[in-house]
């Protein structure tokens, strides 16, 4: 296991459906304090996803494609899992507010109990990201409202392409 030096990997975990700017914030500031970040893409069991992973994957990949130190995967499984499979210990989490510290509370603990060396570190976006989630730009996308400022300019574009041609084969 890497500590302390530069072979350590943060991995940021998420569902990123889609990737918001609040998650590039996050990101933007673990990659200045990680030599490494991994951001680890995955299905959430407990949410209906609006985009594939392939979709977001791709979305995400150039969103971040200019921060040098950051990669970003897919994976399925257990988190602990895939943090052994790359050598790491250190998960991100981004926290806006209290009502995310209950889930993100039981994540980290359920985490460090099925993996015990595991450290889960909190990141608080700019204030200006603190209201946005990714469930609230799925909500405007499919009622048509505008919700460009709040996802980078490729997700923008990517999403809108996407809806025109799910609007065709309907
Ligand atoms: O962006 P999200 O949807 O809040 O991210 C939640 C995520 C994907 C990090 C969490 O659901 C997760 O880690 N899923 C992988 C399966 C797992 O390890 N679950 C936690 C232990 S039951």
């Amino acid at each position: 296991m890497y500590r302390k030096n530069e072979n350590l990997i943060a991995v940021y975990p998420g569902s990123f459906d889609p990737p918001t700017k609040g998650h590039i914030d996050i990101i933007n500031r673990a990659s200045k304090i990680f030599p490494n970040v991994v951001v680890a893409i995955t299905y959430n069991y407990s949410k209906n996803h609006m985009f594939s992973l392939e979709e977001r994957l791709s979305m995400m990949k150039e969103a971040v494609f200019k921060i040098k130190n950051v990669k970003v995967e897919a994976f399925s499984g257990l988190l602990v899992d895939y943090l052994n499979s790359i050598n790491s210990f250190c998960i991100i989490r981004g926290l806006r507010a209290l009502s995310d510290f209950e889930y993100e509370f039981q994540l980290a603990l359920m985490n460090r109990k099925l993996k015990k060396d595991v450290e889960t570190i909190f990141l608080m976006p700019d204030k200006e990201y603190t209201f946005l989630s990714s469930s609230m730009v799925r909500e405007l996308t499919f009622l048509g409202g505008n919700f460009k400022k709040f996802v980078p300019n490729n997700v923008y574009k990517k999403i809108n392409k996407i809806e025109k041609k799910r609007r065709k084969n309907v």
